[in-house]
């Protein structure tokens, strides 16, 4: 860049200066062609006076009385006054014979041999003498006496005026120019340095000059235009003139000097100019591309300050967009790790806890069949603390999404309708209770049990920020949630959704609080209050079912949180109601298998009072074995999924390979669906789920054998 404008500007200075010199030079010239012609101008006016003198005193009398002593003596005395008299400064007075009668000059210095030499060779009226180092334009006119027709010659006149450099410059003719005169390439007078005459006589090389002509010469390494013009006579001299073109030029040079500091000049502020400009841009693209490289690093936080309003503020603009997005996507993903690891965690305690709780509890239902009225209270007591222990479990494996859902087409607006009245009674007279249901809403697919769960934990929640009353709103609304928003929020799909608000105007919370409130255990309520696994049931269930919940909150402005469920088709069927009839008794023979002995036990126990003959077996070889000794039928495989040795699906599997009319329901604590569908066992399989009543385990029992004749049911031993 700078290159190219150093070099534009060299090219521009060498073009203006080659335009200068040509201009100049042919300034110079016509100036040199006007003074030469106005010298010659004036040299054949002075000429002509010179003339008309010498005319004159060829006529006087005086003269002629003199010229006709032919007396040198005489006539040399008389020479002084009539110089003088013509105002000449050389006059020489000549005899018939060629002789010299008398001769005056100004200056001293002119030897008479070298006038009588000039004087013989002057034939004409015209000619040019140099004597003595001066050079005169000479008028000669002869004298003569008598009338017309006899006159006779009393010899010539003549008349030199001297040219001299003063004479010259007095004139102002030359100005700022240098001449010279010249005759057969021999300088005779000139106002060149006496150095440069002899190179001057040297360049002119003896051919002829034609007037007028403009030519080039060095004198002492300075250039000079020159131009010539011939002056009349009979030994005609050539008058040159001369003008410096370096001199003329100088001025060109200095100009020169002058434009490259000034070249130079601009040429470091433009420098400085470009630099300052593009570390404008290149200063943000820096910091865009150290930001990146701050991103890449994990550092979220460094920010880009946004100057101006052009391209790369824009740009800038973007960055930091993209920048924010990324923070809250990845705090997002941590959060949801973070809850991903403790709900691992917890899953992993519930599913142990559960089984141990299934004991506490059936036991305490053998026991209070036998209890005496003494211990009765007791034992209740330890069943109602199993009940309250199997609901922290429920919560726990919600949250840890390892709970079995039994999902349906729903519509939201139908769920809410037939909570408004147990909503009512929880929140209290306090609070009033809005509802807004949309129209427009479309279905959705989750376990209805559990959707209520997720509202009434809401709900309490509300209630409980508003101690002295206030407004809860429960709106449900479609929603879409676009790319922009799935880009903030991990684990949310973009798509269609149905979305619940539940909205109160309560304490609200401030940012650290809304940082913890979906982990477990997290509670601000005092203690014995709340256990905190509220809102972590409702974030396991939703995660479970695909949806995804939000919040926003101020402290002392109330929360909304809106919980978003994957819209389906308005018009997908939803499921006949069906009354499951209380847990009816029924016939057959089961092979219980579960590796936990108690609990077990215990199902035995139940199986039995519910009229079942129970085959037992404490994991999956062990079955098969039984299987394999029982002669008679067996109607059902109620098996854990999860035991030693042989796990319930390939248990399954091998015993319906053998028996091809046995049903089969799995006991699990939580979901391996997903296992249980990679075995391929097909529709045939039914979950039951941990912890289950000895009802619910009924009715699942009746449910899967209730399309069999219950006749053929063969006893078998425990
Ligand atoms: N609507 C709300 N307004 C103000 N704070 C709330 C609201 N909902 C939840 N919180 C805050 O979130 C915390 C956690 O809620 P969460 O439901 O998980 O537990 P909890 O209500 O404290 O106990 P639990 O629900 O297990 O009885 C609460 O202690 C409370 O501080
Ligand atoms: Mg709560």
């Amino acid at each position: 860049m700078l290159a190219l404008v150093f070099l534009l500007t060299s090219a521009t200075l060498i073009l203006v200066q080659a335009r200068m010199r040509k201009h100049v030079r042919d300034d110079l010239v016509s100036t040199l062609r006007s003074e030469t012609a106005t010298f010659a101008a004036l040299e054949s006016t002075g000429h002509q006076l010179t003339e008309q003198s010498v005319t004159l005193l060829a006529a006087q009398p005086t003269l002629k009385a003199l010229m006709s002593t032919n007396d040198p003596v005489t006539v040399d005395e008389e020479c002084g006054p009539l110089l003088k008299a013509a105002g000449a400064d050389l006059l020489v007075l000549e005899n018939p014979a060629g002789e010299i009668l008398g001769f005056s000059a100004k200056s001293d210095d002119i030897p008479l041999s070298t006038v009588k030499r000039l004087m013989r060779e002057s034939f004409g009226s015209q000619d040019w003498w140099f004597a003595g180092n001066h050079l005169f334009d000479v008028s000669t006119h002869t004298i003569w006496i008598g009338t017309e027709d006899s006159r006779r010659s009393l010899g010539r006149v003549a008349i030199g005026r001297e040219v001299s450099p003063q004479s010259l410059l007095s004139t102002g003719v030359f100005g700022k120019a240098a001449f010279a005169f010249e005759r057969h390439g021999a300088v005779l007078l000139s106002s060149l340095r006496a150095n440069a005459w002899s190179e001057f006589e040297n360049s002119l090389g003896g051919a002829e000059t034609p007037n007028d002509k403009v030519e080039e010469i060095d004198f002492e390494s300075e250039r000079y235009l020159e131009t010539s013009v011939e002056l009349p006579g009979d030994h005609p001299v050539r008058l040159y003139c001369f003008q410096s073109f370096d001199q003329a030029t100088s001025f060109l040079r200095s100009l020169n000097q002058l434009l490259l500091v000034l070249g130079t000049l601009v040429l470091i502020v433009g420098a400085a100019f470009t630099f300052v400009i593009s570390r404008q841009i290149t200063r943000p693209l820096e910091r865009l591309a150290f930001g990146t490289q701050q991103l890449e690093k994990g550092d979220f936080d460094f920010q880009i300050p946004i100057v101006g309003h052009d391209e790369v503020a824009g740009l800038t603009r973007s960055f930091e967009q993209m920048r924010t997005s990324l923070r809250q996507s990845r705090e997002s993903l941590v959060r949801s790790a973070r809850l991903e690891a403790v709900g691992r965690l917890a899953g992993g305690v519930a599913h142990d806890f559960n089984n141990l709780v299934m004991i506490i509890k059936g036991y305490s239902d053998l026991l209070l069949e036998t209890a005496t009225p003494a211990n009765r209270p007791f034992i209740d007591e330890i069943k109602n603390a199993g009940d309250r222990a199997s609901g922290l479990t429920r919560q726990l494996l919600a949250f840890s999404r390892k709970q079995v859902l039994e999902p349906q087409v729903l519509d939201l607006n139908d769920t809410v309708k037939s909570m408004v009245k147990m909503l009512r009674v929880l929140i209290g007279e306090d609070i009033e209770l809005i509802t807004n249901l949309s129209d427009e809403i479309g279905r959705v697919k989750a376990d209805p049990a559990q959707l209520e769960q997720v509202i009434m934990n809401l709900a309490v929640n509300a209630r409980d920020a508003m101690p002295s009353g206030g407004k809860l709103i429960v709106e449900t609304s479609s929603a879409e949630l676009d790319d922009a928003y799935a880009a903030t929020h991990a684990e949310v799909a973009p798509g269609l959704y149905v979305l619940i608000a539940v909205t109160d105007s309560g304490c609200g919370m401030d940012k650290e609080t809304l940082k913890h409130i979906f982990e477990p255990f997290f509670t601000t309520k005092e203690a014995g209050k709340g256990t905190g696994l509220g809102l972590a049931t409702v974030y396991g269930i939703l995660k479970q079912s695909r949806g995804h919940i939000s919040v926003y909150s101020e402290p002392g402005l109330g929360t909304t949180f809106k919980v978003y469920l994957p819209a389906l088709n308005k018009s997908a069927p939803l499921p006949s109601q069906q009354r499951i009839a209380d847990a009816p008794r029924g016939q057959g023979t089961i092979l219980l298998v579960e590796d936990e002995a108690p609990l077990r036990v215990l199902a035995a126990e139940s199986l039995k009072k519910l009229g079942y003959s129970v085959l037992q077996a404490s994991n999956g070889l062990e079955a098969l074995a039984v299987a394999d000794q029982h002669n008679g039928e067996i109607d059902l495989l109620l098996t854990d999924v999860v035991m030693p040795r042989m796990g319930g699906a390939e248990l399954a599997r091998k015993l319906q390979a053998k028996r091809d009319a046995i049903s089969v329901i799995f006991m699990s604590g939580y979901t391996e669906t997903a296992a249980l569908e990679n075995n391929a066992l097909g529709q045939r399989f039914i979950l039951l789920n941990k912890p289950f009543s000895t009802e619910a385990m009924a009715r699942k029992i009746a449910e899967t054998l209730s399309p069999k004749p219950l006749t053929n049911a063969a006893s078998g031993g425990t």
